[in-house]
């Protein structure tokens, strides 16, 4: 007999969620479920004029749903964690490009956020105070392998060399996902050089980091994670480490405007001092997560 998956536990359209202290959600829609007009709708009501534009602007129609989507998603994300409707989220861009939260009230400015598209699926990862940066990519079997050696670390190109060919071009969208969400929780993008900062995925479940003494970081100030949203689609998170803190993940897997629910959180591979959800830690929390409304700071 198969053995049955419990049923994930669901939130109804506008329940809201408390973010504790120390606590990373990471927000999953897939494009597949989320193709239907009523969604599509609610998603068009909630974006700014200027978004509206944007998104009539894509040439490919799998691009203007999947702005569309990213845009609900995040608006309707967002209103989880703070009574705000999901149109009155105003976003700004930093000087590379992230957007932040642009009208934030008193209450809004602890929310951090970071998205990251494919054509399937799209990821949003939301903190308290936290910087944070998330990147999803489709592994194709073909990586472009010579972006490793122009731009990867000396180690990182080396590594992938000495792999046999079946396992490379998945160790390079590994490192590729680690390297972006690292430049993107710093907010920076590909102004960081990415030969600057070099991971070792040696040991199969865990993300070590190294830093040039050029970016003058280091590795304790950064948790990694790395798991897989389908076979082909490998996601990485970076969060600012919490002072004195444990960082946990949720993950939360939504239809935008319809329902949310929490799904487990399986990792593969991450920081030595990153909390490693047990694979059975899914659907117990979520109800007590949809407890309070959060408003503090
Ligand atoms: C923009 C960048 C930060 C990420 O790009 P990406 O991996 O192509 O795209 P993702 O879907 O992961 O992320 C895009 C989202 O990141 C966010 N973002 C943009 N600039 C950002 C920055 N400087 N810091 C953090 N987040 C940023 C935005 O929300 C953007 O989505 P939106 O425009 O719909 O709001 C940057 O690193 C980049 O340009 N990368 C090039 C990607 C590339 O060449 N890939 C080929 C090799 S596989």
């Amino acid at each position: 007999m198969m053995p049955t998956r419990p049923e994930p536990s669901c939130a109804g359209e506008n329940e809201p969620i408390s973010l504790p202290e120390g606590c990373v959600d990471v927000w999953i829609c897939r494009v597949a479920d989320s193709d239907d007009t009523e969604t599509q709708a609610r998603c068009r009501q909630a974006m700014s004029a200027e978004e509206r534009t944007k998104q009539a602007a894509f040439h490919f129609a799998k691009d203007r749903l999947r702005y569309l989507l990213t845009r609900g998603l995040a608006r309707y994300a967002l209103s989880r964690y703070l009574p705000l409707p999901p149109e009155s989220w105003r976003f700004q861009s930093n000087a590379y490009g992230r957007p932040v939260i642009g009208n934030a009230p008193r209450d809004a400015r602890w929310l951090t956020f970071n998205l990251s598209h494919t054509d399937e699926i799209i990821a949003m990862a939301i903190g308290r105070h936290l910087a944070l940066g998330v990147d999803i990519e489709r592994a194709h079997a073909d990586a472009p392998l010579s972006i490793a050696d122009s731009f990867f670390a000396k180690a990182e190109a080396r590594q992938l060399r000495d792999l046999p060919d079946s396992l490379r071009s998945r160790r390079f969208y590994e490192l590729w996902t680690l390297k972006e969400c690292y430049v993107k929780a710093k907010g920076a993008g590909l102004s960081i050089p990415l030969d600057k900062f070099s991971f070792d995925l040696d040991r199969t479940d865990e993300v070590g980091i190294r830093f040039d003494p050029a970016l003058a970081d280091a590795p304790s100030r950064w948790l990694f994670w790395q798991w897989h949203l389908s076979p082909d689609h490998i996601a990485a998170l970076c969060v600012e480490r919490p002072a004195e803190r444990a960082c946990r993940v949720r993950q939360w897997q939504s239809v935008p405007f319809r329902h949310y629910c929490e799904v487990p959180f399986q990792t593969e591979r991450a920081s030595a001092a990153a909390s490693r959800p047990r694979s059975d830690s899914g659907s117990a929390c979520a109800l007590s997560a949809l407890a309070h409304q959060e408003t503090g700071q």
